[in-house]
């Protein structure tokens, strides 16, 4: 039993749930559940970076991420790297505290320093401090030891744009298996971006001259001017990048809206790889989030009884639209399964289903050798041609 005081500093301790959070943490979860395989397999260690933290847990009760993280990780089916590094990084020492207790009373008996309710591999460091320090001093570190960061994701959630910094996030995805899933704050943006007194912050968190912020504003269209903050987070993103890694491979990014209750803009999740298997896997967990496939949730509309974000992923309506798309980009020529499908990850907003040749195939849209096992199958280096 809390008293009400106790209560009251609880409630500015917890951090506000709400359907969007919880979409973004179900993308999170389904994320991490194809990421630490993939980056397993290859790895000796891998490091998961959660430079927002929080303390753990919301005022409904839910979890925050980097209990998400832990649980992925922990039930996991397959065996995962060697080392799994996991840094928790929250400014306010408060949460950074909540946290830790948190930690302790579900993966700790009593008397042990260690977690030992997790896996042996797991390694967890809770970091009171800034986000951009911490970093900067782990970055440090490593370029001392002429080392290499370790294949990692950082999941960087602030409740706002100041705490950004591009030149230490480019320096995170200059290395070669780093990858970032950031939470970039539009809605504000969008609207001081007009307010002189935001602007030179605005201005040095990404990286901007006076003449493209000006430029910015002067879009009329909202949508047009959303894209336009995208594409400036990237080129900025990748230009610091590029000072570390000058022949980096492309990095590819991948975006998803959230809305609030009055159904406007919130923040993008945007997300930064160069691994093919990784975009792959966003586009999924995204795709199951999104409404329709239009990469978006929206508070608005959202029905507290509704039983899952899940509802909104049906499949059937937009295999008939991806299949005209498709058809349309490879008219008259044949092409490997394989093409098709670097295709769909990466020059278009759909995921490949076979259900989409399928219907191709029904419909006489392309042809397929008779060599396969079985009708409507589509086997690995098939090739198929397009009428
Ligand atoms: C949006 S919340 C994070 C939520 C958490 N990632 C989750 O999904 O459960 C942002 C958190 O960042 C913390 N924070 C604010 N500024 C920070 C900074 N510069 N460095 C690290 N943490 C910061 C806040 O105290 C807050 O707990």
């Amino acid at each position: 039993m809390y008293l009400y005081y106790e209560l009251r500093v609880m409630e500015d301790i917890l951090l506000k749930m709400s359907p969007h959070t919880k979409a973004k943490h179900r993308i999170l979860e389904y994320y991490l559940k194809a990421w630490f395989p993939i980056l397993s397999k290859w790895n000796g260690r891998i490091v998961y970076f959660d430079g927002f933290a929080g303390p753990g847990k919301y005022d409904d009760d839910s979890f925050g991420s980097p209990i998400i993280a832990l649980e992925v990780a922990k039930n996991h089916k397959l065996k995962l790297a060697e080392e799994i590094v996991f840094y928790f990084i929250e400014k306010d020492t408060r949460r950074a505290e909540f946290l830790k207790n948190l930690l302790d009373e579900r993966y700790k008996y009593e008397k042990d320093d260690t977690y030992t309710k997790l896996p042996k591999n797991f390694k967890i460091h809770i970091e009171n401090g800034d986000f951009n320090e911490v970093m900067s001093s782990i970055l440090r570190d490593l370029e001392q030891e002429g080392a290499n960061l370790a294949p990692s994701l950082a999941f960087v959630d602030p409740f706002g744009y100041s705490d950004i910094n591009i030149k230490i996030l480019g320096r995170i995805l200059s290395f070669r298996k780093c990858e970032l899933l950031i939470t970039y704050m539009v809605g504000f943006l969008n609207r001081f971006a007009f307010d002189d007194k935001h602007r030179s912050s605005i201005r040095s968190s990404f990286l901007l001259s006076d003449e493209e912020l000006n430029n910015i504003i002067t879009i009329g269209n909202s949508e047009d001017r959303e894209e336009e903050w995208l594409r400036l987070l990237s080129e900025k993103l990748i230009g610091s990048m590029k000072e570390y890694n000058s022949v980096g491979q492309d990095v590819y990014p991948l975006s998803f809206k959230t809305k609030d209750k009055s159904n406007r803009t919130m923040y993008y999740l945007v997300y930064f790889t160069r691994s093919k298997k990784g975009i792959g896997a966003m586009k999924e967990a995204m795709w199951k989030i999104g409404k329709s496939g239009n990469y978006t949730f929206s508070d608005y509309g959202f029905q507290p009884g509704q039983k899952s974000i899940l509802d909104y992923s049906e499949e059937k309506p937009w295999i008939g639209l991806a299949s005209q798309q498709l058809h349309k980009h490879f008219k008259g020529m044949e092409v490997e399964l394989d093409a098709i499908k670097c295709y769909i990850l990466l020059d278009t907003p759909l995921i490949f289903r076979k259900s989409i040749l399928k219907e191709l195939e029904k419909n006489g849209l392309i042809e397929v050798p008779d060599t396969r096992p079985k009708r409507y199958s589509y086997p690995e280096g098939v090739r198929i041609k397009f009428l």
